[in-house]
């Protein structure tokens, strides 16, 4: 097992590019399902749950190779309409095979993904979306076993903006008979990515973007080529991690477009900010204001960017409020950062912190890949060194991270450890 040694107090400067987006590439993946063929995705990030979902989807018969950021895919041959608990146990995006599977092969098997580190995660509008387009949907020995003959179109309003069950209701309504209209749809630039790429592949889908979608179900796609989305969430935890430095970073890869809440914040906060295309400028030389954020479906303040930001408030002259309306439970790491010093109350869905007090070193643990995110930028500023042990949590949503950060003048290593 892995840990970061940081030792903080290293102004970050210099330039960085953002890899591309785990969470779109984890929503393309799946699409690959529902025509046989060869596909090739560039700017795909090279992570360890890009790894699982190739291991997945090979189990399927999907040949999957990532070499430099290319992921090429294989379904020519599907073997398995089944998605193991071995695999979904590791990845919660692994329900992503289940609207492609129904849609072009009629039946699926997937594990019901349980709870996780940050609270409970249900799939009922994944199963109640999939039994409106007509599926027989079985619960039994924590699977789903679904069948159809052909999926059917139908209207489906979601009660809950959820990323997940947009995402699998595209890709199912995308080959099934008829017309399909979803409300309340996620408009999450990853659901827009995927919808982008069934139109490539021959879908019909008009209102991309949007909160209402129409697709028109076709007989067949085709295998495309794709470009993946840059990673927003990665964006700005680069960000955050030059405000609490006080450091100046120049960002490429990225879309600006897709972070105007989370750059506004930082605006609020004190940063100097400069947008110009593909690039962010970033420069912050005093500490933070504090200011309260409250997370809420895109584009308000993203969920997978509230730890990370709980960071840069424990660092400002007085006190804020973080907020999570999406996952009320998802403060694990707060523990972690009072350990370093911090001084920060849960009250319920909301992480109270009285920012200003010196963090200092101590062994952290991660609880989720966004929690070790929140204590290695902690550590970039506390006194001394801090060991953040279980950064597999990291790796699998973070492109070598100790290297980018290397790079903009950060003292991070990677140490093999026994300690658990
Ligand atoms: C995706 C992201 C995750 C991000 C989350 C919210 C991926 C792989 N993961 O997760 O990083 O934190 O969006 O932006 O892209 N819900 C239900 N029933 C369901 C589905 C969801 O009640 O069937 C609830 C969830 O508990 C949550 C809310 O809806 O409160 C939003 O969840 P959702 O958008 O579905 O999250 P994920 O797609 O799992």
């Amino acid at each position: 097992m892995d840990k970061f040694v940081i030792e903080g107090g290293h102004r970050l400067s210099g330039k960085v590019a953002v890899a591309g987006s785990k969470n779109s590439l984890l929503a393309l993946i799946p699409a690959v399902l529902l025509a046989p063929g060869i596909y090739r995705i560039h700017n795909a990030p090279n992570l360890r749950d890009v790894w699982t979902f190739s291991r997945l989807f090979g189990s399927m018969g999907v040949h999957a190779e990532l070499n430099n950021n290319e992921l090429f895919l294989d379904s020519t041959t599907i073997t398995s309409f089944e998605a193991p608990y071995e695999h979904v146990k590791k990845m919660r995006a692994s329900i992503y095979a289940l609207g492609p599977l129904l849609a072009r092969h009629g039946q699926a098997k997937i594990s019901l993904p349980g709870g996780c580190a940050f609270g409970p995660r249900p799939v009922d509008l994944h199963l109640k979306g999939m039994e409106r387009l007509g599926a027989v949907i079985e619960l039994d020995g924590g699977y789903i076993n679904a069948k159809a003959e052909r999926l059917h179109g139908a209207k489906f309003n979601f009660d809950i903006s959820s990323v997940g069950a947009t995402v699998n209701m595209l890709l199912a309504a995308s080959l099934a008979k008829g017309t399909t209209l979803l409300t309340n749809a996620a408009v999450e630039p990853e659901v827009t990515a995927l919808a982008r790429m069934l139109v490539k592949m021959g879908a019909k889908i008009d209102g991309i973007g949007t909160t209402t979608l129409e697709i028109e179900g076709v007989d067949d796609l085709k295998p495309v080529d794709e470009t993946n989305i840059p990673d927003r969430i990665e964006a700005a935890t680069l960000l955050i991690a030059a405000a609490m430095t006080r450091g100046k970073i120049t960002m490429t890869n990225v879309n600006p477009y897709h972070m105007t809440n989370v750059l506004a914040k930082l605006e609020e906060v004190g940063c100097t900010i400069d947008v110009t295309g593909e690039t962010i400028e970033l420069e912050m030389n005093d500490a933070p204001q504090p200011a309260h954020i409250t997370t809420t479906p895109y584009p308000g303040f993203p969920t997978d960017v509230q730890a990370q930001w709980t960071s840069l408030m424990c660092l400002a002259n007085g006190t804020s409020r973080t907020t999570d309306t999406i996952y009320t439970t998802r403060f694990g790491y707060v523990p972690e950062l009072v350990r370093m010093g911090a001084s920060i109350d849960i009250v319920d869905n909301s992480a109270i912190v009285q920012g200003g007090k010196p963090l200092k070193a101590a062994t952290v643990m991660s609880s989720d890949l966004r929690a070790s995110a929140c204590l290695v930028l902690a550590a970039l500023v506390a006194e001394g060194k801090t060991d953040v042990l279980r950064i597999y949590h990291l790796d699998r949503g973070y492109e070598k991270l100790e290297h980018r950060l290397t790079a903009l003048g950060a003292n991070i290593k990677r140490v093999h450890t026994e300690e658990f």
